[in-house]
């Protein structure tokens, strides 16, 4: 039996590709292995964001180089951004990877199962999931070049994939039992600018609201200097779209932002959350934030700190600054900032965003909220309401799948706790 183990880290987009890459390698007649040592095939889905995803990309093809030199026979692909344009070079440092393709690539994958008799089907797009949750890119690359990324190089120009192709691809997964399609993009908000028509993100969701068996729509990232006003109205109006957004602010401090070439001030970005906030009352906000850049001054570190304060988020996702070879920061600014401040600032923020989720999190004691179960660990249940807070309950009948109404109990700053409304009803929707 031929078996595979797809090793992934990094963003939605590259979870999205895996669950693709295990619908192919499932059409070659590949079985799910658990870990690198029963497999006969790897995949090594690969981020560079930072260089400390970096490194365990490095670890890894460390430790498969050891493990092929025992099993020879033992094949190991690459994918994501790890692969640069010069895949020659790549090879010649790494002689033990047997196909290095760019993320997404996947004819590339197919003629090579074809050179080697195990053909996967070219039809085989769909992705490999057994949670009712699915992940769609709707868009692919980057046209923004912030001055600190590297994803535009590894990516590459934006992409939109045509609205009837996904409309089709959300049917189908409905009709298997999908009940939650999350749509992504680095920046969702420039879809369809380039298909004909220009259909934008807020036509897509109108046109995926009206797919009967589908429950949930989610969709990340958004970027603060292209949401539409028509696309916050959308959220407000369309039941199946959840109330969540992604809204990644960088910083709090208008200089830096300019560095960082975000295109959008901190008034703008705060305008832009009270009208979220008064469209969609109910919205739960997450964002991410680099500490550290470039000449960051403790003052300007102090604005980002005060808007965290002010904006109350519902997650923060904080990194500190990690300079990345060809981007614009890394050819203009000295990365000047001792990665001790660094790390000081990051605690910093992290401990304010503890309290600010704890609280925000405990209001929701006592509350009744949807959740769509995604499976189980530990003896529990667990999936996300829609506001996308993780929920865990136990309860002895199989609700694999199911869309439950959940009394919350007790709550922390990452998950709540709670148990089935029971009373006699079936609460489920499906
Ligand atoms: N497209 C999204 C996110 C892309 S990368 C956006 O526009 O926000 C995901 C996150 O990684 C970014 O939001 C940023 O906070 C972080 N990141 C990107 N490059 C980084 C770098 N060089 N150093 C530290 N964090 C970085
Ligand atoms: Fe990177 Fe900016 Fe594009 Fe996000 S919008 S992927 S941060 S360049
Ligand atoms: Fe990493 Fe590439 Fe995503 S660098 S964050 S996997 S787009």
């Amino acid at each position: 039996m031929l078996r595979y183990f797809i090793w992934t880290i990094g963003c939605q987009m590259n979870k999205a590709e895996s669950q693709r890459l295990a619908g192919y390698l499932d059409s070659a007649g590949y079985q799910a292995a658990t870990s690198f040592s029963d497999a006969g095939l790897v995949v090594l889905n690969t981020c560079v964001v930072r260089q400390s995803a970096e490194s365990r990309v490095l670890g890894t093809l460390g430790l498969l180089k050891g493990l092929k030199n025992k099993h020879p026979n033992l094949e190991i692909l690459v994918t994501g951004c790890f692969v640069d344009s010069d895949t020659e070079g790549l090879k010649r440092r790494f002689p033990h990877v047997d196909l290095l393709f760019k993320p997404g690539d996947y004819p590339e994958l197919i003629s090579w199962s074809q050179r080697r008799g195990v053909p996967v089907e070219q039809e085989a797009s769909l992705p490999m999931t057994l949670s009712p949750c699915a992940f769609i890119p709707i868009i692919q690359g980057c046209d923004n070049f912030c001055s600190y990324c590297i994803v535009p190089y590894r990516r590459g120009r934006e992409e939109s994939r045509p609205l009837g192709e996904i409309i089709c691809e959300v049917k189908e997964l409905a009709r298997r039992g999908i009940k939650e399609v999350t749509l992504l993009g680095q920046n969702v908000d420039s879809y369809g600018h380039d298909l004909p028509g220009h259909p934008d993100l807020a036509d897509l969701l109108k046109a995926l609201g009206s797919v009967d068996e589908l429950s949930r729509i989610r969709f990340l990232t958004n970027h603060p200097k292209d949401i539409s006003l028509k696309l916050i109205e959308t959220v407000a109006s369309l039941n199946k779209v959840c109330e969540h957004l992604e809204l990644p602010v960088q910083a709090g401090d208008d200089d830096i932002l300019r560095a960082m070439r975000r295109g959008y001030t901190v008034e703008r970005y705060r305008e832009l959350v009270q009208t979220v906030r008064q469209k969609v009352p109910q919205i739960s906000l997450s964002t991410d934030i680099i500490v550290g850049f470039p000449g960051e001054k403790e003052e300007q570190f102090e604005h980002t700190f005060s808007l965290l304060k002010e904006m109350e988020f519902d997650v923060v996702h904080i990194a500190a600054y990690s300079p990345r070879p060809g981007t614009i920061a890394w050819q203009q600014y000295e990365d000047n900032i001792p990665s001790e401040v660094k790390k000081e600032r990051l605690n910093k923020i992290e401990a304010l965003q503890v309290g600010i989720a704890s609280r925000i999190n405990s209001q929701l004691q006592g509350r009744r909220l949807e959740v769509l179960v995604e499976g189980s660990k530990k003896g529990k249940w667990f999936g996300r309401t829609r506001s996308d807070k993780l929920v865990f309950f136990k309860d002895d009948a199989n609700r694999l799948a199911q869309l439950v109404e959940v009394k919350i109990g007790k709550t922390g700053p990452w998950a709540l706790q709670g148990e089935v409304v029971d009373n006699g009803d079936d609460h489920t929707r499906t």
